[in-house]
């Protein structure tokens, strides 16, 4: 018999068509996201469930007792909307999607870096409501990247793609922070410096941009006392998860103009983004688009499936993080 799968979320049609050849699988034709009581009643009646980055799996969504489900097979590299520690106690396997989404998510940082630098979407809505008057010298005039020195919190994939993008696309100096030692050829080619703390990066840092993981330890990250030690020209950008950066001292920052701007793709409580950020000229907010290609998104729901596959096959999943 076939692993009886549920999917909580549309996936790319072509991921879908191979999940419903290869397992007994329930589609979410409608998209419509997942209550908590469906959760409960999925993990009765399915082998796996394959949630994404918008579903959210605390630790009282799990199950005390009749538990069918042996694997979450997540759709996304990010995995901090799941209680890990209630999926291992009940002896249920956790699966992510890693290496697919590299480049397009550096990508997006640093299309956020360049559009608030330069201006960019505050630009846009001039233009739109009719309101440019015409070119002059002083119109608009926003911050030179090229050259600059960019400031990388969590060197891991995401994180490399990004400093390749700025060093050797824009010339910028790359300082970066990481918990453990990073010492390869390709940080070595960007003469990227690795700094001994986050203080040190956000204190010589032109634009930050942050590639650490969600979830409790990097709650809050960047709060109030690491954005005063950013410089009143510096720029964060934010690609991980929305609550590594204190939301609200993010907006006091801005108020102040402790710091110049913002660029950012994820929020705390997505889809919900503070008033006080909506409000401001100097950031530029994306809807969480970081993996959003085709390409990206196929490629996700392909892991995602080779790790079911071997999982019900009996074989390690390749991306098994629990
Ligand atoms: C992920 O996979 O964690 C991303 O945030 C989705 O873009």
């Amino acid at each position: 018999m076939k692993p009886r799968v549920i999917v909580t979320r549309r996936w790319p049609a072509k991921v879908e068509k191979l999940l419903t050849e290869r397992f007994d699988a329930v589609l979410n034709a409608d998209d419509a996201p997942m209550t908590p009581a469906g959760f409960a009643s999925a993990f009765r009646d399915y082998d796996a469930i394959l949630p994404t980055v918008s579903d959210r799996l605390p630790a009282s969504v799990f199950p005390s007792e009749d538990c069918r489900t042996r694997l979450l097979a997540n759709f996304g590299v990010g995995f901090s909307h799941i209680d890990v520690a209630a999926a291992r106690d009940r002896g249920i396997a956790v699966t992510n999607t890693p290496g697919v989404l590299t480049d397009c998510t550096a990508d997006i940082a640093m299309s956020l870096l360049l559009s608030v630098a330069r201006r960019a979407g505050e630009g846009e809505r001039q233009l739109r409501a009719g309101a440019w008057k015409g070119w002059c010298p002083t119109h608009l005039i926003g911050t030179k990247v090229s050259g600059k020195k960019l400031g990388i919190i969590g060197m891991g994939r995401i994180g490399k793609a990004m400093a390749r993008r700025a060093h050797f696309g824009f010339g910028m100096d790359v300082v970066f922070y990481n918990r453990s030692r990073v010492d390869d050829d390709e940080t070595r080619s960007m003469s990227a410096r690795q700094l001994p703390s986050i203080e040190a990066v956000l204190a010589e840092s032109d634009f930050v941009s942050l590639h650490c993981p969600g979830g409790a330890e990097n709650k809050h990250l960047i709060d109030e006392a690491r954005l005063s030690i950013m410089r009143s020209t510096a720029f964060l950008i934010n690609t991980a998860r929305g609550d590594v950066i204190d939301e609200a001292a993010l907006i006091h920052a801005l108020d102040k103009g402790a710091i110049a701007g913002a660029g950012l793709d994820v929020y705390a409580e997505e889809p919900a983004v503070p008033r006080g950020l909506l409000a401001r000229e100097n950031v530029v907010l994306l809807p969480h688009l970081g993996s959003a290609t085709a390409e990206t998104r196929e490629a996700m729901g392909m892991k995602a499936l080779e790790n079911l596959i071997a999982f019900f096959e009996g074989k390690p999943a390749p991306d098994r993080v629990v």
